[in-house]
């Protein structure tokens, strides 16, 4: 049986440049995202170019029973899943109650509530396997409180939490599980998190980079790597400063300029 990566959020971004890596490194794929087109073309490219296997599931992970669905499918198709990468997410701008609370509602549920339960399930079949890795896509965000990003910076809180928890419980089992804090990076999320653009955008990093240095700590079995040398300067200064009305001020300030395209 070939070790099979499953990626959620592998249509566009960051996502589809750790299934790209995973893809030249010979590993078969079990990709998950809405959009099936995009899934259907990805397959048909990676398995033309790389003579993997893989297979796309075209499902909303927000919805609880998706999860179900792609245990099944493993179970179904006999699929050793090796690494699970937790990457499907996405941001939303601006004060917290001038937003539409159903997508900050879904933004919870993908974000936090997908990535934990599939975690739950594909660890258990790890622990049977007595290997696995896996990588969770967290953000700089999740580092301080963000003024007009409270809930995504919140959830991406979660997952780095949740995420290095986790490594500890499993280190004797010998299964990994790495954090991944990117910085701004040049993918949809600035289109499809409303409001988020210009400023951000003008000094972020390529997918392709991300991708690699997230798949290079999460083969090293890291417990947390920080996307870049801006961001890792970044992380330190959130280490060096606590949390008060300062820092929260220049960070909504950030955002504020942000909007307003300065
Ligand atoms: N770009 C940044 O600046 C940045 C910074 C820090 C952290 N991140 C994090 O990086 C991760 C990847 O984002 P990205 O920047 O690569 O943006 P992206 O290109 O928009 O990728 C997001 C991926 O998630 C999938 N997705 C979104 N909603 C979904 C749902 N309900 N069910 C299943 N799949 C869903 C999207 O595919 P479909 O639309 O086909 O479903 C897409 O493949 C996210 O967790 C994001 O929070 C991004």
């Amino acid at each position: 049986m070939n070790e099979t990566a499953l990626i959620t959020g592998a249509s566009s971004g960051i996502g589809l440049e750790i299934a790209r890596l995973f893809a030249a490194s010979g590993k078969d794929l079990l990709l998950v995202a809405r959009n099936s087109e995009r899934l259907e073309d990805i397959r048909k490219d990676f398995e033309a170019k790389y003579k993997i296997r893989v297979s796309v599931l075209p499902l909303d992970l927000s919805l609880k029973e998706s999860c179900d669905r792609i245990v099944s499918y493993i179970e179904k198709e006999k699929l050793q899943i090796v690494y699970l990468v937790n990457n499907a997410g996405f941001g939303d701008f601006g004060p917290f109650v001038e937003r539409n609370y159903d997508k900050l509602d879904n933004m919870i549920a993908l974000n936090i509530s997908a990535l934990s339960r599939l975690t739950h399930v594909i660890v258990g079949q790890m622990l049977k396997q007595g290997k696995g890795r896996i990588l969770n896509v967290a953000s700089i965000a999740a580092l301080q409180p963000v003024p007009q990003m409270a809930v995504y910076a919140a959830t991406k809180a979660y997952v780095l939490s949740f995420s290095q928890a986790l490594s500890y419980e499993l280190r004797k089992q010998k299964l990994s599980v790495t954090a991944l804090l990117p910085g701004p990076t040049d993918t949809a999320f600035f289109e499809r998190g409303e409001g988020l653009n210009s400023r951000m955008r003008s000094f972020s990093m390529s997918p392709q980079s991300v991708a690699k240095t997230a798949y290079r700590a999460m083969l090293k079995g890291r417990r947390r790597v920080t996307a870049g040398y801006r961001n890792k300067f970044l992380a330190l200064l959130s280490k060096l400063f606590p949390v008060n009305s300062l820092l929260l001020s220049i960070s909504n300030s950030i955002a504020e300029e942000d909007k307003n395209g300065l």
